[in-house]
């Protein structure tokens, strides 16, 4: 049996490659537009529903080469552009003598050096930072496609969402560009990817270039395929969940894969496992409960700061909004709400809330700047908490300063054995399997 460590199988903050599950519901789409020439694809999706990941291991299989820009925000379009070409450096020659021995047209090297000389000539006399380099008149977008391309290279555009509209634009243009290069170099390709709800909101590209661009949205996970992320573990490190464990562990991840690559890790952990065991090792509720509680751990100081960008106030206004509205939240149940269900809760409480402001708020909710507090599914209309740890940290607070307004700056909700225990509470009430796993422990 091939030994593995449980981090390598477990990966909660890398992708997953051992415990790697194929999304049916996607993969002919995105394996399709991935091999079609000329074809540029846009990934959009819930952050943490699995996009890096996905297109890690799916350019693994399917293609020779392609390099990644991280966008962040702020970043300029041409900062962009210079990474790509930073990165080209592996698939180019170091010395221009050797250049034809290479796939890559004589011509072509004599770009690349050219252009790499500019920007280095301009490093030295200006002693520019690397942030502030000055494109090259020379890196066009067809150069840079032909440079791309000769190097059989498709191009990943991490979180481009983080890009400010005005340099959105450029990349739309540049798609077409590339499109049109297609002829040529057909493995040339573009994969914009962004933690939105629509692939508009990635890349606003014009109507003619429609059937030309692949949309790709990657939901959350279901259930079952979460609890296959379990199997596939299970068999590598040959442990095996007990009893209903692996729908419990699905249950609590909610959609989210990587709350579930945290429970299985620190389960292993519990249990003393580090890697492919030799006699199989079985796991249960005991294990989950300490992993949960380590989980609940660790995750605290980011959930903390994730309520505080939620609840900061912004500028002085008559409500405040995110508090008015997490708390109405709270009282659904963790499938969440609609946006007319909220209005009407607010409403019984502060009868003149203008719906304007719950509407851009919530849209804020979903956005890094506010901890990423909230998730849309479009399919239901359900507006609810991203992670069921927030949705339980947000009733243990409210409900804390509810109660005691002079403790407000020291809730009780910091305290994380009140967590767990409101947790353990919460698993027993939304999740039948799990009640009755606490209720035979005698929990
Ligand atoms: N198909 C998959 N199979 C197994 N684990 C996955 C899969 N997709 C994502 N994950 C896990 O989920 C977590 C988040 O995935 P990631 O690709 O970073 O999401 P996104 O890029 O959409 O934010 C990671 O821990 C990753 O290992
Ligand atoms: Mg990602």
């Amino acid at each position: 049996m091939k030994k593995y460590r449980v981090k390598e199988v477990f990966t909660p903050t890398t992708p997953a490659r051992i415990a790697f599950i194929d999304r049916e519901s996607i993969n002919d789409k995105l394996v399709n537009a991935l091999e079609m020439p000329g074809k540029q694809l846009i990934v959009y999706g819930h952050s943490g529903s699995g996009k890096t990941t996905l297109l890690a291991n799916k350019l693994d299989q399917l293609y020779e080469n392609h390099i990644t820009t991280h966008c962040m925000k702020g970043m300029k379009f041409d900062q962009i552009v210079l990474d790509a070409f930073d990165q080209l450096d592996t698939y180019y020659p170091s010395e221009l003598g050797t250049a034809r021995k290479n796939t890559v047209s004589a011509e072509l090297t004599a770009t690349y050096f050219l252009i790499k000389s500019k920007l280095q000539a301009s490093e030295t006399t200006e002693l520019t930072k690397k942030e502030q380099r000055i494109l090259p008149p020379q890196l066009t977008p067809q150069a840079l496609g032909k440079l791309l391309g000769a190097a059989k290279c498709c191009w990943i555009l991490e979180d481009f969402h983080k890009i400010d509209d005005s340099e959105k634009t450029q990349l739309s243009q540049l798609m077409k560009v590339f499109m049109d290069l297609s002829d040529k170099y057909e493995d040339l390709k573009i994969v914009a990817l962004g933690a939105v709800d629509t692939a508009r909101q990635v890349v606003e590209y014009d109507n003619e270039m429609r059937n030309r661009v692949a949309e790709i949205h990657v939901e959350l996970m279901t259930e079952p395929e979460i609890e296959s992320i379990v199997k596939k573990g299970e068999a590598a490190l040959n442990v095996a969940f007990e009893g209903e464990l692996k729908t419990l562990i699905a249950k609590y991840s909610n959609g989210l894969a990587s709350v579930c690559h945290h429970l299985c890790m620190y389960m292993c952990q519990a249990a003393g496992v580090e890697e492919t065991a030799t006699e199989q090792i079985v796991l249960d509720i005991n294990h989950f409960e300490s992993a949960l509680r380590l989980y609940v751990e660790e995750a605290s100081d980011s959930i903390r700061s994730a309520f505080e960008k939620a609840l900061k106030q912004r500028r002085k206004t008559q409500y405040h909004h995110t508090n008015i509205i997490l708390e109405a939240l709270c009282s659904f149940n963790e499938r969440g709400a609609s946006r007319v269900e909220l209005l009407q809760k607010i409403r019984r409480k502060i009868p003149k809330y203008p719906e304007i402001s719950l509407k851009n708020t919530l849209e804020k909710l979903k956005t890094d700047d506010y901890g990423s507090m909230l998730r849309f599914n479009q399919t239901a209309g359900l507006f609810s908490f991203s992670d069921l740890i927030f949705r339980v940290f947000a009733m243990a607070h409210f409900r804390n300063n509810g109660v005691n307004q002079k403790n407000k700056g020291n809730s009780a909700s910091s305290d994380v054995a009140q967590l767990i225990q409101l947790l353990e509470a919460e698993i027993k009430k939304s999740f039948p399997e799990g009640a009755r796993l606490f209720i035979a422990k005698g929990v």
